[in-house]
């Protein structure tokens, strides 16, 4: 799959970002119903590499990040690329266009990409009426965040409104505070605006455990644009409402090393290769306070099964990806997770789990917090 991907990848590139997006996943979705195309998609069949977080049982630890599919309408096909769960979303509790565009570029060069996509998105309702269309074989995760237009004052209701009409349809539940491309949204990472929106998260999740009969893991994302100050106040209010993970990171308004890049100029968030250092580095920030307390999902520029096992080694239980997707195609997760299954088997351990704890002890830098 990663060779035929890489036949048509020029061909794509040389449309516009957005629009070769969609064509690529319409045809993936229509390519998708013919018997054994799911199969190929997956190439060398990925191994089993179980890992248990948050209590939901994930069949690997590789999964999508938010973004991607925001209106929950390409799960079974994401499925098939062999991802050990889905981050769906973000989802805002009324429809929305968001930017104008264009809002998504690509730098081939420095496998990056700059989007101001702006939270666009069909709303909550019509959201779930596609959850309702499939069933998918992995765990869930609903990434929800607030409508542009809401007043900053008023935020907290916006997350309440989505986390309650999403509660019943995920494994686990993010809340989004930290996307660059929707004004004044990453003040919700401040002390204040988070104490209050973590205080009235988890009294929900309280009142919706009792009312579905099933409790709901709440993740929160950050930005990596956060000095240490913040991420170890982000690090106590997470421990203090008891939030069931963290998840490091989002994209950077930074543009480390793309002096002369011209489009790294675009206004938005920068994802992929640039970005790995940048996130790995919160990571270890973050697992220096939380030391294991409560678990991280990595995301940032993983491209390969080593950047993915130095999230890990840095403090991280589950990762995610996106831009490798767009740079390397679907069997990219599956090449991941085989060398993940390698790793463990080279620290000789029965489970990844077990041989991320044997290297990080034997990691003089990656999981006490020092740089
Ligand atoms: C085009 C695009 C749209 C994204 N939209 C969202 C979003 O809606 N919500 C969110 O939490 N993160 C969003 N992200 C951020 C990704 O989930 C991820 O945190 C980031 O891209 C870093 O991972 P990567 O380097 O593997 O791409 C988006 C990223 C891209 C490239």
């Amino acid at each position: 799959m990663c060779r035929l991907y890489k036949l048509i990848q020029p061909l794509l590139f040389r449309l516009d970002a957005e629009a070769s997006h969609r064509l690529a996943f319409g045809a993936l979705r229509a390519l998708n119903y013919l018997p054994g195309f799911s199969r190929c998609l997956r190439g060398a069949r990925a191994p089993g590499l179980p890992v248990e977080v948050m209590g939901i049982k994930f069949p690997n630890p590789v999964g999508l990040a938010a973004g991607l599919d925001k209106n929950a309408e390409y799960a079974p096909l994401l499925a098939a690329f062999g991802f050990g769960f889905l981050e769906l979303g973000t989802v805002t509790p009324r429809p929305q266009p968001g930017n104008p565009k264009p809002r998504l570029f690509r730098l081939p060069a420095a496998h990056a990409i700059v989007n101001r996509m702006g939270f666009n998105n069909v709303g909550v309702a019509l959201f779930l009426n596609n959850v309702y269309q499939w069933e998918c074989p992995c765990p869930i995760g609903i990434n929800i965040g607030k409508n542009k237009d809401t007043p900053l004052e008023n935020a907290v209701d916006d997350y309440l409104a989505a986390l309650r009409a999403v509660y019943p349809h995920a494994s686990y539940v993010t809340v989004n505070i930290s996307s660059p491309n929707t004004p004044g949204l990453r003040e919700m990472q401040s002390q204040e605006n988070l104490d209050e929106l973590l205080r009235a998260i988890k009294a929900d999740q309280t009142t919706l455990t009792r009312i579905h009969g099933r409790y709901v893991p709440l993740a929160v994302k950050i930005a990596p644009d956060l000095d240490d100050v913040q991420i170890a106040a982000i690090a106590a209010l997470a421990q203090a409402h008891k939030i069931d993970a963290v998840i490091a990171t989002n994209t950077t308004v930074a543009r480390p090393g793309l002096e002369q890049a011209p489009l790294a100029k675009e206004a938005g968030g920068l994802s992929g290769r640039p970005l790995k250092a940048l996130s790995t580095a919160v990571i270890r920030k973050l697992y220096a306070h939380l030391q294991g307390k409560i678990p991280i999902i990595g995301v940032g520029g993983i491209e390969t099964a080593e950047d993915a096992w130095e999230k890990l080694v840095a403090g991280a239980e589950l990762v995610q990806i996106y831009s490798a997707l767009v740079y390397e195609g679907p069997g990219v997760v599956g090449k991941i997770v085989h060398g993940l299954a390698q790793k463990t088997a080279m620290w000789g351990a029965a489970t990844l789990t077990e041989a991320v704890a044997k290297a990080r002890l034997n990691s003089p830098n990656s999981a006490n917090g020092q740089d």
